[in-house]
C-alpha cells in the first residue's frame, strides 16, 4: 500500500512525486497546482500518505490499536475497521452527504484545503459515513489523516488524525426497551464513549457538553481535564435521519462519533506539543513501543523559545489562517505559536495587527542568526503573499 519511501522513516521528508493510498495512485501535480481553485501548499503534500496511525510503534498507532481493543472486547469484533481510505474526497462526500449547509464556514477556502472546486483533502473522517452506509456497513471505525487550515499553537496542526465510529440499530433493538430510538441511541452512545474513556485513561475528569453538528441531533462533545484546562477530545451524536434515509437505512437509528487521536494521545502520553508526532528524532520515536499505552514522554530537554513580533496594516482579504500558512511554509515545524497581541483601527479606518511568533525547535537550540534570517524571510513572504503593509 505504502510507497517504499514512506516505509523508510529517515527519508520521509524527501519529496515524493507519486504515492498510493488505499489503492489510489496520487501524483504531486494531482494535489498541488498553481491555479486559483487550489490552495494546497507543498508542505501539506509531503504529509500525504505518511499515515502515522498505521505505525504500531507510534503513539497514534498505539492509541488506535487500544481503541480497537476496546471495541473488539465489548462488541465481539463486530466493528469493521477502515484505516486506509484515501483522504482525497469530493465536496459531496466531505460536506453534502453529511448535510453541511452551503454557507457553512468549514466549506471556505480559508478553512479547507481544496484541490479543485469539487475536490478537497477531507477535513473529517465523517466524509466516509454515507458511502459506508450505502455499502451496508452497520458497525464501523474509520481512522485517517484529516486536513484543516487553522491557526498555530501547541494543539493545532494542519494535518491530524481522527477516528470515526458509527453504530446502526434496527427497530427491534430499541422497540423492546420502551423508549424512542433517538434517546435509546444517545444513551448507548454516551455509555460506549464513557467506557472508552475509562479504558484509555482510568480515572480522568471528563464532562459532556451539548453542541451542534450538521450531521447529528442531539450532538455532544466530550472534554477531558488536561494541564489545567478542558480539552475537547471528541464530537458525537445521534445521526440525522436524513443521512440514513438517503443511504438505504430509512428504518434505523444510528450514533456516530469522531475523535481526535492527537488530542487524546497528548494527554495519555504527556506529549506537550502536537508537532512532536511528526518528529523522526530517535529521542522521540524510541520512547514508544507497540501495545504500550500511556508511557509518559520524557522531554529530551527544554529548548528556549524565541519571540518575534511583527505589525502590519491588513487588507480586507487578510486572514489569520493565511498568515499561519505563510509562516509555516517558511519556518516549518520551527514555529510553535502565532498569536495576535494587538489590534487597532485608526481614524482613516485602517486596521493594524501585531502578531507574536514563537520559534522553538523540539530537538535543538536555535541560534539568533538562524531566527533572524527566518524572521526576515517570513516578513518578505507575508508582505508579498498577503498584500499587507508592514510597519
Ligand atoms: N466530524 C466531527 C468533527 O470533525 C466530529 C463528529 C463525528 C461529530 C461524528 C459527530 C459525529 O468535528
Amino acid at each position: 500500500m505504502l510507497l517504499k519511501k514512506q516505509l523508510n522513516q529517515t527519508s520521509r521528508h524527501s519529496i515524493v512525486s507519486a504515492l498510493e493510498i488505499g489503492g489510489v495512485k496520487i501524483a504531486k501535480d494531482d494535489v498541488v497546482r498553481d491555479d486559483p481553485t487550489n490552495n494546497v501548499p507543498d508542505t501539506i503534500f509531503t504529509k500525504l500518505g505518511l499515515q502515522l496511525h498505521m505505525r504500531d510503534q507510534h503513539p497514534l498507532g498505539i492509541l488506535k490499536n487500544a481503541i480497537y481493543d476496546y471495541f473488539d472486547m465489548n462488541y465481539s469484533t463486530k466493528f469493521v475497521k477502515f484505516d486506509d481510505l484515501c483522504p482525497i474526497v469530493s465536496i459531496k462526500q466531505n460536506f453534502d452527504d453529511v448535510l453541511v449547509p452551503a454557507d457553512h464556514v468549514s466549506r471556505s477556502y480559508n478553512d479547507t484545503y481544496y484541490i479543485d472546486a469539487q475536490t478537497v483533502l477531507r477535513c473529517h473522517t465523517s466524509a466516509h459515513q454515507a458511502e459506508l452506509f450505502r455499502k451496508g456497513q452497520t458497525h464501523f471505525l474509520v481512522t485517517g489523516d484529516v486536513y484543516r487550515r487553522d491557526s498555530i499553537d501547541s494543539t493545532h496542526y494542519p494535518v491530524f488524525h481522527q477516528m470515526e465510529g458509527v453504530r446502526v440499530f434496527s427497530t427491534d433493538e430499541w422497540e423492546k426497551s420502551g423508549i424512542d430510538g433517538t434517546s435509546y441511541a444517545a444513551i448507548d452512545l454516551k455509555k460506549c464513549l464513557e467506557g472508552l474513556a475509562r479504558h484509555l485513561f482510568g480515572a480522568v475528569e471528563m464532562r459532556w457538553v451539548d453542541t451542534y453538528f450538521p450531521f447529528t441531533n442531539p450532538s455532544f462533545e466530550l472534554e477531558i481535564y488536561f494541564k489545567e484546562q478542558w480539552l475537547e477530545v471528541l464530537g458525537c451524536g445521534v445521526t440525522e435521519q436524513e443521512i440514513l434515509k438517503r443511504n438505504g437505512r430509512e428504518n434505523n437509528v444510528a450514533w456516530a462519533f469522531g475523535l481526535g487521536l492527537e488530542r487524546l494521545a497528548m494527554v495519555l502520553f504527556d506529549i506537550p506539543d502536537i508537532r512532536l508526532f511528526w518528529s523522526t528524532d530517535e529521542r522521540f520515536t524510541s520512547q514508544f513501543s507497540e501495545g504500550k499505552l500511556g508511557v509518559k514522554f520524557k522531554p529530551f530537554s527544554k529548548f528556549p523559545p524565541c519571540y518575534k513580533d511583527m505589525s502590519f496594516w491588513i487588507s480586507d482579504a487578510f486572514t489569520e489562517n493565511n498568515l499561519c500558512e505563510v509562516v509555516r511554509g517558511i519556518a516549518g515545524d520551527l514555529v510553535e505559536e502565532v498569536k495576535l497581541i494587538d489590534n487597532f483601527t485608526n481614524k482613516k479606518g485602517m486596521t493594524s495587527q501585531c502578531y507574536r511568533i514563537a520559534y522553538r525547535s523540539m530537538e535543538r537550540s536555535l541560534t539568533d542568526e538562524e531566527i533572524n534570517q527566518l524572521q526576515w524571510k517570513v516578513r518578505e513572504g507575508v508582505e508579498s503573499k498577503l498584500k499587507v503593509v508592514l510597519r
